[in-house]
């Protein structure tokens, strides 16, 4: 494993991050800070849900573009960016493995205590494949991943669109500069799909996305030693048309006051009040086209579904 985060510096960020976010009209905390070791685990449940649908839409993608995806990169080194359990990612190590061309996989992740168990599961399962995991964050540390021939950096589960649309151009624009020409971005995205679909998968039944956004309030109260009461605050999902993003947000129930004694801050919440905690954009085909075009990239290659609800696409570094 490599660790380039500097716990000093995390602090910091997370300290910044909140004290700009909470002071902010409206109210908002970014999504990076809902994957401590609990929040991690709890995607991992999201993603077993019958209502999300993401996961297992992208994995069958990837069960039939696998070999083709394989063939057409000839990958020596895969990269996984906010790779979390890289349970998906195995048809591509399989696929890329069987092919003869693999020798390392690079996952990288901000959750270090899980990724060090994806890791540990990698290696025992792929004992011929040099993994190397990076703790890190793939909007500050791309120019430390390691450089090669014949790479591809993948970026899967639809994480893309938990960027904001300026996150997003830069962080296309960053992995463009990490890449050589002809190397390969592969990008999974959600596609933009009925809102009786979508909301369900981000306000499921047995209320586990509920607790997956309420638990970014935890890591404030943790680490910042904040007393925030996450039961004080209702989970809302909601679709915005004019945007075409999911957008994620907790709900004071009533007035309250929430002391941050690491930034000596109190934030006042009127009742009613709603923080963003998470937009998760969906995507079309044409407009990911010409951002990857904005970026540097050609799509070379695009996957989806018979529904066409999630897409898999392979863009080349011009
Ligand atoms: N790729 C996996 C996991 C998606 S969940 C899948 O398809 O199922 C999003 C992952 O991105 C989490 O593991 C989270 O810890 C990671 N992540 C979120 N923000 C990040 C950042 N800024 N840098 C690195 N990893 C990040
Ligand atoms: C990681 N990311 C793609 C998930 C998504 O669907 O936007 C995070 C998530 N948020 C709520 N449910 C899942």
């Amino acid at each position: 494993m490599i660790n380039l985060i500097d716990d000093d510096d995390i602090a910091r960020a997370l300290r910044s991050d909140v004290r700009t976010g909470l002071t902010a009209s409206p109210k908002s905390l970014p999504p990076k800070w809902f994957y401590d070791a609990r929040g991690s685990e709890l995607f991992e449940e999201i993603t077993r849900l019958p209502e999300y649908y993401p996961t297992r839409t992208e994995r069958a993608v990837l069960t039939e573009a696998a070999p083709a995806i394989a063939r057409i990169t000839e990958a020596k080194t895969l990269v996984e960016l906010g790779s979390g359990s890289s349970e998906k990612t195995r048809l591509l190590l399989d696929a890329m493995l069987g092919r003869g061309t693999l020798g390392s996989f690079v996952p990288l992740d901000v959750s270090s205590s899980f990724l060090a168990e994806s890791v540990a599961r990698l290696q025992a399962d792929y004992p011929g494949l040099t993994v190397t995991g990076v703790a890190g964050d793939f909007a500050r540390h791309l120019g430390h991943l390691p450089d090669g021939d014949n790479r591809v950096i993948a970026f899967l589960g639809g994480t893309i669109g938990n960027l904001a649309p300026a996150e997003r151009a830069a962080f296309l624009a960053s992995v463009r500069q990490t890449l050589h020409p002809g190397e390969w971005l592969l990008l999974g995205a959600d596609l933009v799909k009925d809102p009786a679909v979508l909301v369900p998968a981000y306000d499921d039944a047995a209320g586990v996305t509920a607790a997956f956004n309420r638990n970014v309030l935890q890591v404030v109260n943790r680490e910042l030693g904040a007393d925030f009461d996450p039961a004080a605050f209702a989970h809302v999902a909601l679709w915005d048309p004019d945007r075409e993003w999911i957008e994620m947000r907790l709900r004071a129930g009533a007035a309250q006051r929430v002391r941050i004694p690491a930034l000596d801050l109190t934030v006042e919440f009127a009742a009613g009040e709603e923080m963003r905690t998470e937009i998760s954009a969906k995507f079309r085909r044409a407009g990911l086209r010409d951002e990857l075009g904005v970026a540097g990239f050609e799509l070379s290659h695009w996957w989806t579904d018979p529904r066409e609800w999630f897409g898999v696409m392979l863009a080349q570094a011009r």
